[in-house]
């Protein structure tokens, strides 16, 4: 199909991830965008008003037609089992693919070793088994209409995480790390060409998306931290366990082309603006 004809739903689109997805897809693609809350979305025709505690998603998938739904969301989380159980039976009846943005902690109960795709899910949290919830229905669907996408924290200029490290910075504020966390990153950017090229070569299955290389959260943040200015910031050292423990997707059966890899060093150095 010619791609300026390939619908997409971003649902949550007005929020950093799926805003980002927005910007990077708009120009080659139909796209269409859900918000609920910013008011910055409301006289946009590509956007439609969703939440999901009480609009129903098959209008707006009647009304948009899509391909592909990309959804990053957020919101209460039996609604949000409530709405991707929609968007499966959605997805038996159209010719649709859903590509889902998951994260590492579906795997935050072990913590020994890095996790690849086919590892099994474990969580601790009640974050990660939402995620866990509604990765399992996704893999009860025909294989060719899902696409697992596992994310571990996402840096960026515009991202909560850096945004909240440059407000603490400016407020003289402590600065929480995790001295035995060790972990991958992402940035908006490469992340959402990353999923600009799924969507180009029709993929599905699972995919870790994140930096290949393992770094310290501490070493981590300490590198953002001086990247953004000459600061004497605090660090607020929080032990979770005594010894190292893993939060890190590692990609193993599906690996992307090298020139969309990622490294933690590169996030920092080449993505990272002082404003
Ligand atoms: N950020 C990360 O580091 C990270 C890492 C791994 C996975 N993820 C996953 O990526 C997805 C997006 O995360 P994000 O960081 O981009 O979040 P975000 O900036 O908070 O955006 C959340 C989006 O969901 C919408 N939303 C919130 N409550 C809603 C409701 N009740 N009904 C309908 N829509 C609602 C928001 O709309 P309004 O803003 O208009 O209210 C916004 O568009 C999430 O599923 C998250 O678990 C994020």
């Amino acid at each position: 199909m010619d791609n300026k004809k390939k619908k997409i739903l971003i649902l949550g689109a007005s929020g950093f991830i799926g805003n980002a997805l927005y910007k990077e897809l708009c120009n080659y693609f139909d796209t269409y965008g859900t918000y609920c809350t910013n008011p910055l979305y409301r006289e946009n025709k590509k956007f439609f008003k969703y939440d999901i505690q009480e609009d129903d998603i098959f209008k707006i998938l009647d009304a948009t037609q899509p391909n592909y739904i990309i959804s990053a969301l957020r919101g209460d989380f039996t609604s949000q089992v409530q709405a991707h159980l929609h968007l499966m039976e959605y997805l038996l009846k159209s010719k649709c693919k859903l590509y889902f943005i998951s994260s590492a902690n579906v795997f935050d109960a072990y913590s020994k070793y890095p996790s690849y795709e086919n590892d099994k899910t474990l969580s601790e949290s009640i974050y990660g088994r939402l995620k866990i919830r509604i990765e399992n229905m996704m893999m009860r669907m025909p294989k060719t209409k899902v696409g697992i996408l596992r994310v571990p924290m996402v840096f960026g200029n515009t991202s909560p995480r850096i945004k909240e490290i440059k407000a603490l910075l400016d407020l003289n504020e402590p600065i929480e790390v995790f001295p035995n966390l060790i972990i991958n990153v992402t940035n908006d950017d490469r992340l959402t060409q990353q999923i600009h090229y799924l969507i180009n070569q029709d993929k599905y299955g699972i995919f870790h998306l994140g930096s290949t290389d393992l770094i310290h959260h501490q070493d981590f943040i300490k590198e953002v931290i001086h990247r953004l200015g000459n600061y004497d910031s605090i660090l607020k050292k929080v032990y979770t366990t005594n010894e190292d423990r893993y939060l890190a997707v590692l990609p193993k059966d599906n690996k992307l082309p090298k020139n969309l890899s990622i490294t933690s060093q590169e996030i920092i150095d080449h993505h990272l603006t002082v404003d």
